[in-house]
């Protein structure tokens, strides 16, 4: 069966799948972090590709920006094409001091602006959380790497230019990590179907230090980050 969004065949994709938010990120790391790639999508340029790492077959495909995009690709995986465990990895703006460029986010949850999880009728706010089984695997292979990272909250934001340029801190005072704008479309979509996921960013801008990576310097962090995502 193909969608809309996707032309791939039943079996084209794995269980496995990383799914960074620019397809030419997928097409990166099909190229440099696995073999024997077949492509499986170019509807819409939003590239899919399914390899080999390490000899288990992994799948990698972008799923544009926001909770639209991401709601519509990894309903499909999941529901289309029987993606089990969904790892997105991206990169996010922090919102606490302590949290430097590169150092990595794991996700332990994810709050939000967006009323994604309207569509099904809980009487109170949903809490997006992630998987435990990946979270847990995906700390223990940072902590084993010894790589600067924080587990904890993030804000999937529908706002990426806000009219209220202060109105994060308030998030930042409950204690979030930083802030990107898929995790919380990601997480319902794979709970409602019993399925796993997790997100791992990279800090590629800081809102408390007005600090911000550029396209070259992000690439030495973001394979650390893959690499945590690609162990797991
Ligand atoms: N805001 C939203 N999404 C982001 C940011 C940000 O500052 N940085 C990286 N992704």
């Amino acid at each position: 069966m193909t969608t809309p969004h996707n032309s791939a065949k039943k079996g084209d994709i794995a269980e496995k799948i990383l799914l960074p938010g620019d397809p030419l990120r997928a097409k990166y790391i099909a190229e440099n972090f696995l073999d024997d790639v077949k492509q499986f999508n170019t509807v819409r340029n939003m590239f899919g590709f399914t390899g080999k790492y390490k000899g288990k077959e992994v799948s990698v495909m972008g799923t544009g920006m926001g909770v639209p995009s991401i709601g519509i690709y990894s309903y499909e995986l999941i529901h289309e094409y029987g993606v089990k465990n969904l790892i997105r990895v991206g990169s996010c703006g922090a919102y606490l001091p302590e949290l430097e460029l590169y150092d990595l986010v794991i996700a332990q949850a994810a709050c939000t602006n967006s009323s994604y999880a309207s569509q099904y009728g809980l009487n109170g706010t949903y809490s997006a959380i992630s998987s435990w089984e990946l979270l847990y695997k995906a700390v223990k292979i940072a902590e084993e790497k010894n790589l600067r990272h924080f587990v904890g909250n993030i804000m999937t934001s529908d706002i990426f230019y806000d009219d209220n340029p202060e109105s994060w801190k308030k998030w930042a005072g409950m204690g979030v990590l930083a802030v990107e704008m898929e995790s919380y479309a990601l997480f319902c979509n794979a709970a409602k179907a019993g399925v796993n996921a997790l997100t791992i960013l990279t800090v590629s801008d800081s809102l408390v230090h007005q600090t911000l990576t550029t396209a070259e310097e992000r690439e030495k962090s973001f394979t650390n980050m893959m690499e945590v995502a690609l162990e797991i």
